[in-house]
């Protein structure tokens, strides 16, 4: 079951993106696989970032149980691919993460901490938009459920992820960092050229899309 919670997004993604998307759907996922495989290790990687000597208990846990979550994720849509014969590429090229990161404050201690974190939030919170109108466009019944659990699963990760950033720094740092974030974020999406990927952009002749 879907929540239909609001998502703090500042672009829409038109509905009509997901029929796009959606035309190729081994290539789709294929696409999918690796962002699951990349959003394990990143959960597994942020781990070791606590800026203190040991990271708290809890700190470790729950960055634990995320990586546990998409490696379950992963399995599942390599379980998909399978079915269809195929199975997770060689190689993966993600621009939209890329562009996300170059904001990125490196070598900034607590801060870069607080921006990965972000960028993760913010992964999270567009995969959860893009799994909804999936869901709603797939005439595949198994992959709409696919989907639609898939965005309570990357719902709560969203919130987990913020939840952590304002362990790292006082809370009106990151309310203030945040929206800088979605301004950013905004913008790098719809930099995206469309094709067969989560985080793909709309083709803007046959769907021009508004501005935000
Ligand atoms: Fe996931
Ligand atoms: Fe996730």
């Amino acid at each position: 079951m879907i929540v239909t919670e609001e998502l703090p997004l500042r672009y829409t993604t038109p509905a009509e993106w997901a029929k796009g998307a959606l035309s190729d759907v081994v290539a789709l996922l294929g696409d999918h696989a690796h962002l699951e495989k990349k959003a394990a290790s990143n959960a597994l990687e942020l781990i070791n970032r606590w800026q203190g000597i040991h990271p708290p208990k809890r700190w470790v846990t729950t960055l634990a149980n995320i990586a546990r979550d998409e490696a379950v994720h992963l399995s599942q849509v390599t379980r998909l691919l399978s079915r269809m014969g195929a199975t997770i590429p060689k190689t993966h090229f993600n621009p939209y993460a890329q562009g996300l990161r170059t904001i990125v404050r490196k070598g900034q201690g607590p801060d870069e901490l607080v921006d990965r974190l972000l960028a993760a939030a913010l992964i999270e919170a567009r995969s959860c938009e893009r799994f909804l109108l999936l869901s709603k466009a797939t005439d595949n019944p198994q992959l709409a459920t696919f989907y639609q659990g898939l965005w309570t699963s990357e719902h709560g990760h969203f919130r987990v992820f913020v939840t952590l950033a304002n362990t790292v720094r006082p809370a009106d740092t990151v309310t203030n960092r945040w929206s800088e974030w979605l301004d950013h974020e905004a913008k790098v999406i719809q930099s995206q050229p469309p094709g067969h990927k989560i985080h793909s952009g709309m083709d803007r002749q046959a769907n021009p899309s508004p501005g935000f």
